[in-house]
């Protein structure tokens, strides 16, 4: 891997404080951003508008193949689009979909859709001279980059999770999807073995993004070109 070329993984349950972290490091050390809870939720806001039920993977796989894939840049925020369209985030964040993501993301042929897509970021990254990647989920770190460069697992306690799902103004059961992400079969939700541990409890956001940014120093010494 080129070392010049950063790649930053950050996995955590539903409301650890990802999405805000990663904008905020990617801002800081120019890189590109990727959320990709918002591609298991376009790709279900896409099923479920096609009437497949996540229980029938066959018609899953059928609906999905043949959807073109491709990344649309708002800002330093890589988007998917579906077909040529950018799903909106009222559209990634509504109701329907918040309760139907999880089923939808336990089903293998969801995630191999996703896969390589996900992989592809990187070049998406480097076409575009970022400095690197930010890529944030529940499986970066141990199935989409276990080669990352660094790779972080954000944590919070209960009351802290609360707080912040209330302030982004949403009401979906983060512990149900937290219980339907950890224990699926295919890439469940887990800290990857190496990967460090963040809880942000009681830290505000500017001394995580700090934590992780001196991590990357750290983790990039040594490897830069003369
Ligand atoms: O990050 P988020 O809460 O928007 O993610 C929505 C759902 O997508 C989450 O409950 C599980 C799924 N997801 C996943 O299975 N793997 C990822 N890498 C990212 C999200």
């Amino acid at each position: 891997m080129n070392p010049d070329f950063v790649i930053i993984a950050v996995d955590g349950g539903a409301a650890s404080g990802k999405s805000s972290t990663s904008r905020l490091v990617a801002e800081r050390l120019n890189l590109m951003h990727v959320d990709t809870g918002s591609h298991y939720r376009a790709v279900t806001f896409a099923l479920i508008q096609a009437g497949v039920s996540p229980e029938d993977e066959a018609a899953v796989a059928a609906q999905l193949r043949g959807l073109p894939l491709d990344t649309q840049l708002d800002g330093r925020s890589a988007r998917i689009s579906l077909d040529g369209k950018v799903p909106s985030d009222d559209e990634l964040r509504s109701d329907a979909v918040n309760a139907a993501v999880s089923p939808y993301a336990a089903v293998p042929a969801v995630r191999q859709f996703l896969f390589n897509f996900q992989r592809s970021q990187a070049d998406v990254a480097r076409q575009n001279n970022f400095a690197g990647l930010i890529m944030e989920g529940r499986d970066i770190g141990s199935v989409i980059f276990p080669d990352a460069t660094l790779r972080i697992f954000l944590e919070a306690d209960a009351a802290t999770r609360a707080e912040r799902r209330a302030a982004e103004g949403q009401s979906d059961s983060i512990e149900q999807r937290d219980k339907i992400d950890s224990s699926r079969k295919t890439a469940p939700l887990t800290c990857p073995e190496g990967a460090i541990k963040i809880d942000n409890s009681g830290m505000t956001l500017e001394e995580v993004v700090d934590a992780i940014s001196n991590l990357v120093g750290t983790s990039t010494a040594g490897s830069t070109k003369n």
